[in-house]
This record gives C-alpha cells, sequence and structure tokens, in this order.
C-alpha cells in the first residue's frame, strides 16, 4: 500500500462538513414523504466530503451501515447532514452521519437518520492508499475512536467477500 506524502495525522475536526439541501416534490413519494434513497445519496456525499477532506486523495464508499431512518423528512423540508470521522485504519475511515430535517416555517428541526459510511482512500493508480491517522484532541474524539474501532472490526468479520 501506498503512502503519500500528506500530513501524518489530522484532527476529526479538520474534515467536519455539513450540506444543507432542501426537498422538493421530485425527491418523494405522492404522499410527500421524501424517498430513502434521496437521504442516502446526500449522506454518501456528505460522507465522501470528509473522507476526501481527511484522506486529500480520491475515496470510494466501500459499506454504509446502522442506515436509520428514524422519523419522516417531508417536501419542502430543509435537510441539515453532519458528518465526522470516527475512525482510520490504513486505508479505511468511518464516517458518521447525522441527518436532521427542518419544518422551515415552525423551525422545529428534528433529527431523522444517522448511519456510517466506510471510505476506502484511493492512489492515482486506484490502490487502497494510506491515510492520515486521526489526532484525537477531545475526551468524544477518543470515545468516537474507539466505539469506531470495535465497529470496523465487526464490519469485516461480517462482510462478504
Ligand atoms: C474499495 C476497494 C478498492 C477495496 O478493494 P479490496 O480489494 O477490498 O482492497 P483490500 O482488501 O486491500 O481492502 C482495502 C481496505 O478496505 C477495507 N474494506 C474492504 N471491504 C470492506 C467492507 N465491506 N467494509 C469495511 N471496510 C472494508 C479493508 O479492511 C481495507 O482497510 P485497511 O486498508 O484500512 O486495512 C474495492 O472494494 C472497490 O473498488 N470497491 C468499489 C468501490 C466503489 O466503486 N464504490 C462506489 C459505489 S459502487
Amino acid at each position: 500500500m501506498s503512502s503519500e506524502n500528506y500530513p501524518k495525522e489530522k484532527s476529526p475536526a479538520e474534515s467536519h462538513a455539513e450540506v444543507i439541501v432542501r426537498m422538493f416534490p421530485s425527491d418523494a413519494n405522492p404522499a410527500g414523504n421524501v424517498f430513502g434513497g434521496e437521504i442516502l445519496k446526500h449522506i454518501d456525499m456528505v460522507a465522501g466530503i470528509v473522507a476526501q477532506r481527511h484522506s486529500q486523495s480520491n475515496a470510494v464508499t466501500v459499506s454504509m451501515d446502522s442506515v436509520n431512518f428514524l422519523k419522516p423528512v417531508f417536501v419542502g423540508n430543509v435537510l441539515t447532514l453532519n458528518a465526522r470521522i470516527n475512525y482510520v485504519h490504513n486505508s479505511s475511515m468511518e464516517i458518521e452521519v447525522k441527518a436532521e430535517a427542518e419544518d422551515i416555517v415552525t423551525g422545529i428541526r428534528t433529527v431523522t437518520g444517522t448511519a456510517f459510511v466506510t471510505f476506502v482512500a484511493l492512489d492515482k493508480n486506484g490502490k487502497p492508499t494510506h491515510a492520515p491517522k486521526l489526532s484525537l484532541k477531545t475526551d468524544d474524539d477518543r470515545i468516537k475512536f474507539e466505539e469506531g474501532r470495535i465497529r470496523m472490526d465487526n464490519r469485516l468479520k461480517n462482510r462478504q467477500k
């Protein structure tokens, strides 16, 4: 596996990303409920921003898990997706995404979805390459790193080859 000349360590705060999108009728079923797949697309997109910011390389989605749609999202809602990196192994990175829907008239914001997305950093030849290690600055960073390590071990035990 190659190791390019990028910073050896970066904190989770350095790659954190937030994306805000408005939900339109074309994103939803006839009753106005936004499709899960539409939300997944935005989850993948914001997680990809974090993975590429952290690795400063091309990075591709290798798995998505623990996807939960906790509450409905409706046409007209403003969806805010927050993403942070929890764990880095060699080339693989676990990104946690939280989606929050806002009713723009009432201002009420509800957590509507959560997911973990694993990305792999690729070099210029499309091969897995080392991502910078995580520099853990806060207690939250340390807790999330350890939880991420356990989830990654389980993911690899259960993965389809
Ligand atoms: C990502 C990809 C290059 C990895 O190839 P591979 O032959 O599995 O490579 P490796 O076995 O060396 O694994 C590379 C890393 O991916 C991790 N990985 C592979 N499958 C995984 C899975 N299902 N879940 C989590 N991590 C996984 C490995 O643990 C390894 O991590 P490490 O470098 O941190 O130790 C390859 O699976 C691929 O190209 N997938 C398609 C990606 C894509 O196009 N995504 C968009 C949606 S189609």
